[in-house]
Formats: structure tokens, sequence, C-alpha cells
């Protein structure tokens, strides 16, 4: 018997060769197919791997008639359908661990330009604009970040943020006491660290209960001037809300990679000066890319010929 997988999103080569070595295992790369294509393909294939372009629907694991496996070369599982999967006896697999560090120094450098207004002078440079009055910055040392998030990005995001002398507070319905002081962070609610906080950075998944974390009600509780990163998953921080408090002045700057609707070519937040962005990098290293590939890879390969997996 031949397993076959479709890869449906671009995956570093050099990390599926788990895949292209194993015996009776057949790989198609096949990265520009619509909704429609991808449904009327996936009949023929025993495993789907993605990243975060592919949106796995309902409809698509409904016609996956020999589909067993589904791999996701990321963190996130926000564009799978975890219910139909379930529903039709589908294994979703991810790869946690293998973009963890590239995420973390996204983060850092989305920090450091925003407070550094590095992209914004930039701009003005290609205009040939020398305006130096305009892209007066803050330094980091001294300022205190807020952490919202501390499992593996926003763990290294913390350990960073120490090495630019910040002062970290953090919250994470799971760190302990013991794990903050470890850490060297300090400990408090939502509500205490934006407060405090001068640069807030979250680093929740996207679930019901982090939709809309910060909202309007959070962002009145705000310090004046505090700038806001965005590297996890757009609609955590509300769009709306978050363009409100800068308009009126409350936030100074916000960098964001991620957005609620994603392409975001075209979104207001990006027609504001204060606002930089990447349109989801945080992960796209060669590194990363290549580990995450391996890791789900191996996943795949190892349930395809019947073992046990790592990330299930
Ligand atoms: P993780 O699972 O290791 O950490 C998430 C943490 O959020 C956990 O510690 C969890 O306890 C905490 N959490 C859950 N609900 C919370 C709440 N209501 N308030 C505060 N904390 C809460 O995940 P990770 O690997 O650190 O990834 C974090 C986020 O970054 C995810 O959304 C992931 O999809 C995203 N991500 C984005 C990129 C990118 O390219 N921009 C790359 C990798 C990961
Ligand atoms: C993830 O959840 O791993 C990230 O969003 C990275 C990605 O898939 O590009």
């Amino acid at each position: 018997m031949t397993y076959r997988v479709l890869i449906s999103d671009p995956l570093s080569e050099d990390g599926i060769y788990p895949l292209r070595e194993a015996e009776k295992i057949e790989v198609d790369m096949i990265t520009d197919l619509t909704a429609a294509q991808l449904q009327e393909k996936i009949v023929d294939y025993d495993a789907l791997l993605v990243r975060s372009q592919t949106k796995v629907t309902r409809e698509i694991i409904a016609n996956g008639k020999r589909l067993k496996i589904i791999g996701r070369a990321g963190v996130g599982v926000d564009n799978i359908d975890l219910d139909a999967a379930t529903a039709h006896g589908v294994i979703v697999v991810n790869a946690p661990d293998g973009n963890t560090n590239s995420a973390a120094e996204h983060t850092m450098a989305m920090l450091m330009a925003l407070a550094r207004k590095i992209p914004q002078a930039y701009h003005a440079l290609l205009q040939k604009k020398w305006d130096r009055k305009s892209h007066v910055g803050v330094e980091l040392k001294g300022k205190t970040l807020g952490v919202i998030g501390m499992g593996r990005i926003g763990r290294e995001v913390a350990l960073r943020a120490k090495g630019q002398r910040m002062k970290v507070m953090a919250y994470d319905p799971f760190l302990t006491d013991d794990k903050a002081e470890q850490l060297g962070v300090s400990r408090g609610t939502v509500e205490e660290v934006v407060q405090v906080a001068d640069f807030i950075t979250v680093h929740t998944p996207l679930l019901k209960e982090t939709k809309h974390l910060i909202n309007t009600e959070a962002f009145t509780k705000m310090k004046d001037g505090v700038q806001l990163i965005n590297c996890a998953r757009g609609g955590i921080i509300d769009e709306e809300a978050l363009y409100e408090a800068i308009v009126s002045g409350k936030v100074a700057g916000a960098a964001l990679d991620v957005f609620e609707e994603e392409p975001a070519t075209d979104h207001k937040l990006l027609e504001l000066p204060q606002v930089i962005a990447t349109p989801h990098l945080g992960a796209s290293t060669v590194e990363a890319q290549e580990n995450v590939a391996i890791d789900v890879s191996h996943d795949v390969v190892r349930l395809l010929t019947g073992d046990l997996v790592k990330n299930p």
C-alpha cells in the first residue's frame, strides 16, 4: 500500500526529507489550490500538510475519504476545523516548538522598531526626507513590558526583554509565583499588567476567552502613550478598539504581525503612521520553517506507518 501526502502550503524542501525518504509514501506539494480545488483533490490523499494559509474547512475534511492525518507546520491550529476532524476520525498534529525562537526574535525586532520608529524613518528617507524631528523614539531600558501569555514564546520574549534591561510583568493563568520568580518577572492579573506596562505584548492562542482580550475597557486602564505588539494572532487585540485608542492619542504606537482577517493589505490600521506591520512573518525564517517541517513530517510518517505521534 502506498500512502499519498498532499502539501498545500509552501513548506521547506529541506524539512520534508522524512516524507521524501519514507518507503511507501508519495508526496505532492501543490501550493496554489483554491478551496474548491483542494476539496476535490483531497479525496486521493491520506495526509494533508499545511501552514497557516490553507483553511482546512469542514467541507474539505468531509471529502477526504481516505484522509487520516492533518499536519500543521507551526503552532496555531485555528485554520483547521478541529470539530470536523474529530467527527471524521482525522488526527491533527502540529509542530509547536520549532518556531518559538523565530517568533520571539520577531517580537523583539517589532518592539525595537516600534520604540525607535525605524520603519517610519526609513519610509521618510525613501521619500527623500531627512526628517529627524518626527522620529524621536523612547528607550526600552527601565520601561515595563507587559507580557500576556507566558507559554513558549512569551517566556522567550520576557527573557530577551530583561536583556534590554526592561522590567517585565506577566499574566498567564498557569504562571505560578515560583515560575515567575525563576524567570525573573513579576506576576499580575491582566488588569494589573495593562495598568503598569509601557509596552504590552500578547502571546496567547486565539480562543473564545482571548478574543478581544485587549478591548476598549482594557485600553482605558492603560498608561497614556502605551505601545502594543501582537505577533500572536489577530483578534486578541480588538482592532476597532485599537484604532480608536490610537486616534484618540491614548496609544502611541502598535506593531502588528497578525490581523483578524489575513491577508490584510487594505486595513485601516495600516493607514495610521503610528502603526508598523509585517505580513505574518513571525515564523518566517529558514531555521523555523525547516524545524516545523521536519517535526510534522516525522509525525506524518510515524502515523501512516503505524507509530506514535509526538504532538496529537
Ligand atoms: P503556547 O501554547 O506555548 O503559549 C500560550 C500561552 O497562553 C499558554 O501559556 C497559556 O496558558 C496562555 N494563555 C491561554 N489563555 C490565556 C489567557 N486568557 N490569558 C493569558 N494567557 C493565556 O503557545 P506559543 O507557542 O507561545 O504561541 C503563542 C501564540 O503565538 C499562538 O497564538 C501562536 O499561534 C502564535 N504564533 C505566531 C507566530 C507568527 O508567525 N506570528 C509564530 C508562532 C506562534
Ligand atoms: C504559527 O502558529 O506557527 C504561526 O502562525 C506561524 C506560521 O504558520 O506561519
